[in-house]
């Protein structure tokens, strides 16, 4: 996959300022809980989720941190070779700076690392911001699940393959 130091990836820091991505800390958790506030209206993670999120060595939480504030943060996990992109939230005044592709390209990393070659994540079909962040990604939609997230909101089901030669 494409790295940190590529081109694409040295403009889209530059365009987000001086944000720092790097792993989430326990002492991260009241700003994790208030970007889930600013990021959704429903279907928020609880407190306790994240908590548990931070705990896990299975789960990778990453944040975005400008000066002294998390104004990104995003979660993987993974089992048995498959990636899982569980969720990346970055806060409102933060977006359209390329953190939120910086976010998942770091969690991409992790995906390397951990030998999980397919991510798979799920989003809500009407959310234009995330479906063209994980498209822009190499993303591809693989399913639907129809009122996946109440009636009429359907989830598209989406798959990175990079052994099979997705673009990152
Ligand atoms: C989705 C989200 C994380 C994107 O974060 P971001 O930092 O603004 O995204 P980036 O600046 O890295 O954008 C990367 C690409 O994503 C796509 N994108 C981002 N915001 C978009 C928007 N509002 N409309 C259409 N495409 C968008 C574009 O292709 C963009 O590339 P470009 O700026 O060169 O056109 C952000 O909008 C967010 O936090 N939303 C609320 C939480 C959420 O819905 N999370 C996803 C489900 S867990």
């Amino acid at each position: 996959m494409t790295g940190p130091s590529s081109a694409l990836d040295a403009v889209a820091a530059a365009s987000s300022g001086d944000a720092v991505i790097g792993p989430a800390l326990e002492a991260d958790l009241d700003a994790i809980v208030a970007l889930e506030s600013d990021g959704f209206d429903d279907g928020r993670w609880s407190r306790a989720s994240w908590a548990d999120a931070l705990a896990s060595g299975r789960v990778r939480v990453l944040v975005a941190r400008a000066g002294d504030e998390v104004v990104g943060v995003a979660g993987l996990s993974h089992v048995a070779g498959v990636a899982d992109l569980d969720r990346v939230v970055v806060r409102s005044d933060h977006r359209r700076r390329g953190l939120g592709r910086r976010l998942v390209l770091a969690g991409l990393d992790w995906a390397d690392g951990v030998g999980a070659g397919r991510v798979l994540l799920e989003v809500d079909a009407t959310n234009a911001p995330a479906v063209g962040l994980y498209e822009r990604l190499g993303f591809v939609p693989v399913g639907r699940r129809p009122g996946y997230y109440g009636p009429g909101r359907d989830a598209l089901v989406m798959e990175l393959n990079r052994a099979g030669g997705g673009q990152t």
